[in-house]
């Protein structure tokens, strides 16, 4: 290894743009390549969370690394308790392979664990081998494989907006046990309450937030999403399009997330992404390059009911990190739940 001389120390808004720039040279690796562009706030990407922080690497020529945790409050087998998850590692091309990122993850753990965290996590896109060995490399065991599905909204069937109703504050006690209704055994579900529901969705407000909906039977919600347009946080860029990809050539892709959503059974699944989709269709902000989001461990038979559409899934691999010395106990061994915000 060659001794390359930097800092780490936490990061300020004054970083806001030189971390823009890294980000921009920091290709996540994987079979289908991919780059954000995160103008015009990095640090838009950590407002979802009530705490977080994030970490550089800096050298004599300026910044060459980063990294973030926030903590977050989740249910681990039904009891709500304090997670760190650590995201948004990159390290400047020329300066890896150096410890950089080595650095940057050792203040992240030395920080996450005085907020006394009983477990933590990460996410890695499946084929990102640096990624994958760093983690690896520094004690995390994969635990669950999940997917990031994406729909092009022109390819869901049509349904009835009409059926759709705009909920509002009133509508989050029910919209919150719809969620936690389909999720209840669910790890990693990051409402354990109604205020953390609602706590969560107000820090989206400037953010891309573009409402709550639900529809009904017999007079009551039976199913709710939210659409979260994450491109004010970040958009994606597909390099080398190609195959099932081609399509995206030369665009900025929008993903519009589904979150929170609650539904009964799979064929639910598919009913809130067809009414996603038929209100997106309305909206004035839609176009082309905007693509439905819908986040999922793997295994889990709820949202089996989406494989009847055409959808491009972006596979990833929960992480879990012994933070408290304790080990990481039963997480792992049952579905998880996958937050939007941690995308
Ligand atoms: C992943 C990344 C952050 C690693 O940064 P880095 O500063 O090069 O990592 P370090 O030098 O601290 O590496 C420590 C160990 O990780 C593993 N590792 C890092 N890069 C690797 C690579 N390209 N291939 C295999 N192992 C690698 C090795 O075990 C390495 O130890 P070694 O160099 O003694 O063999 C960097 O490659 C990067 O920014 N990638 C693009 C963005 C990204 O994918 N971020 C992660 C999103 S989840």
């Amino acid at each position: 290894m060659t001794a390359l001389s930097f800092r780490v120390r936490q990061a300020t808004p004054a970083d806001n743009a030189a971390l823009l720039a890294l980000d921009r040279r920091c290709v996540v690796a994987a079979a289908t390549p991919v780059a954000f562009d995160r103008s015009p706030d990095f640090f838009a990407r950590s407002q979802p969370y009530a705490c977080w922080r994030v970490f550089v690497a800096e050298g004599d020529a300026g910044l060459i690394g980063v990294g973030a945790m926030a903590l977050k409050r989740v249910l681990i087998g039904g009891e709500p308790i304090p997670a760190a998850y650590l995201y948004d590692l990159r390290v400047a091309p020329e300066a890896r392979r150096m410890g950089v990122a080595g650095g940057v993850g050792d203040a992240l753990r030395a920080y996450a664990q005085s907020l006394e965290p009983a477990i933590g996590y990460a996410l890695v896109r499946e084929g990102n081998v640096p990624s994958l060995t760093f983690v690896q490399g520094r004690g995390s065991r994969p635990l669950r494989s999940c997917a990031l599905d994406l729909f092009r909204i022109d390819q869901v069937p049509e349904d009835d907006p009409a059926r759709l109703r705009r909920l509002g504050d009133a509508d989050l006690v029910p919209a919150h046990r719809l969620a936690l209704a389909a999720h209840q055994d669910h790890d990693l579900f990051p409402y354990p309450n109604v205020a953390e529901l609602g706590d969560r969705l107000s820090r989206l407000g400037g953010l891309g937030w573009e409402g709550l909906y639900g529809w009904e039977s017999r007079g009551r919600l039976t199913g709710c999403f939210g659409l979260w347009d994450y491109s004010p946080v970040m958009r994606m860029r597909v390099l080398a399009p190609e195959g099932e990809w081609a399509w995206a050539a030369g665009r900025d892709l929008r993903l519009i997330f589904l979150m929170p959503v609650g539904f009964p059974g799979s064929e639910g699944a598919a009913e809130a992404l067809r009414l996603a989709a038929a209100r997106m269709r309305l909206l004035p902000s839609s176009d082309p390059t905007c693509v439905l989001a819908v986040p999922h461990d793997l295994e889990d038979e709820l949202y089996a009911g989406l494989a009847q559409y055409q959808r491009i899934p972006l596979r990833f691999t929960l992480f879990g990190l012994d933070l408290a010395g304790t080990g990481t106990g039963s997480f792992g061994s049952r579905l998880i739940f996958m937050d939007s915000a941690d995308l």
